[in-house]
């Protein structure tokens, strides 16, 4: 898969471990910053993944911030995007199951190095199963799209 992937200045080293772990599992990724530990506004590099990934350019992207709560919050902003920030690997794999996320995100004070990759293995090897979910997964996009849903 081709992953685009970003942090703050929080998850700098964390991004590197994850990149070189994608990489090692044979998936191919680009790393939009940031990468240096100089303080950073993280909606900018939230959105620089949002993007990409909206644009049909990655099959997914990776998003690292100190929680991984406001990075995901700036990437959901964008239209198409569906973050999910997750803190283990069980909820990583159901966001894509079940809700289609298209971006996981995770927090580098929150989650080690070793959970982290759990995290996002489980979350690349699964499979959006559609059915019952693809409708609720609909209705989100409805609400985004400004469209009456109830
Ligand atoms: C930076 O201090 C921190 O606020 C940021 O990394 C993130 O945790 C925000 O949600």
């Amino acid at each position: 898969m081709k992953i685009a992937i970003a942090s703050d200045h929080t998850g700098v080293e964390l991004k590197s471990e994850i990149i070189k772990y994608l990489q090692e599992l044979g998936h191919e990724t680009d790393d939009f910053g940031t990468n240096s530990k100089e303080s950073i506004d993280y909606p900018i590099y939230g959105k620089k993944v949002a993007d990409e990934v909206a644009k049909g350019k990655y099959d997914g992207g990776v998003l690292i911030c100190g929680t991984g709560i406001g990075i995901s919050l700036a990437a959901n902003k964008v239209k198409g995007i569906r973050a999910a920030v997750c803190s283990e690997p069980y909820s990583a794999k159901l966001s894509k199951q079940h809700n289609n996320s298209n971006i996981i995100a995770f927090g580098a004070r929150v989650v080690g190095v070793d959970l982290a990759k759990m995290i996002v293995k489980e979350w690349i090897e699964a499979k959006f199963e559609g059915g019952r979910h693809s409708k609720r997964v609909d209705l989100i996009s409805k609400i985004e799209n400004g469209e009456k849903i109830i």
